[in-house]
């Protein structure tokens, strides 16, 4: 990884690369970027299409082709993958991705409330809850997450953390990104960046994307 895209990273919580090396795939890509990671069996790429039936416990299970709400990803794991590669196979420039950078998250609702809000999986995990918090320091960076699907609230300062990062998440106005060319690839730092779905319009169903997932960047 270059060093430029690096700190570029690190400076805005994301990078956009528009119609990046048609040649290669994903995988390519990513293993030029970084050390990749396999969230589940055969899992390394992911493919996201857009679905009005999916299992009920699944962002598009409850949404269908709406909006999703903003979150960072596999919140509810104890360590969530550090960056998301996003790479457009069918895109379209009226389907964007959401962002809202977590430091202003930070910045609006404090890092004294966030660090202390203590949030468990909606659903245990292997028979065994863990309790999350929606800030913590992890390495030389303050590591957020945020799911309101997937995490609940399980201490008072989480609820009061909960009220909150709702009601500022429904202020703000959000960067918007369009993966709308074949090879578009967007990578995204999931310990800062919030990010969500925009909905998918009428005749916009066959969007793919690809994803995997990072433990770290090169
Ligand atoms: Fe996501």
């Amino acid at each position: 990884m270059p060093q430029k895209i690096n700190d570029e990273i690190r400076k805005t919580g994301y990078k956009f690369f528009a119609n990046y090396r048609a040649k290669h795939s994903i995988v390519e890509i990513a293993e030029h970027f970084g050390k990749p990671l396999v969230p589940w069996e055969n899992g390394l790429v992911q493919t996201l299409v857009p679905r009005t039936e999916a299992a009920p416990n699944s962002y598009s299970g409850i949404y269908g082709l709406d909006h999703f709400p903003f979150h960072s990803d596999l919140a509810h794991w104890r360590t969530p993958p550090r960056y998301l590669l996003l790479r457009c196979i069918t895109g379209y420039a009226d389907v964007p991705t959401l962002m809202i950078d977590g430091h202003d998250l930070i910045d609006a609702v404090t890092l004294d409330i966030l660090a202390r809000a203590i949030f468990k999986p909606r659903r245990p995990r292997n028979g065994s809850v863990s309790l999350l918090r929606l800030c913590e320091p992890v390495e030389d960076v303050v590591r957020i997450r945020w799911d309101e699907v997937f995490l609940k609230p399980a201490s008072r300062i989480g609820e009061v953390a909960d009220l909150r990062v709702r009601e500022w998440l429904s202020t703000r106005i959000p960067t918007a990104l369009s993966l709308a060319q074949t090879h578009d690839t967007l990578l995204i730092d999931n310990w800062r960046m919030l990010h969500a779905r925009s909905p998918i319009l009428p005749g916009r169903e066959s969007r793919a994307i690809e994803r995997v997932y990072f433990e770290a960047l090169h």
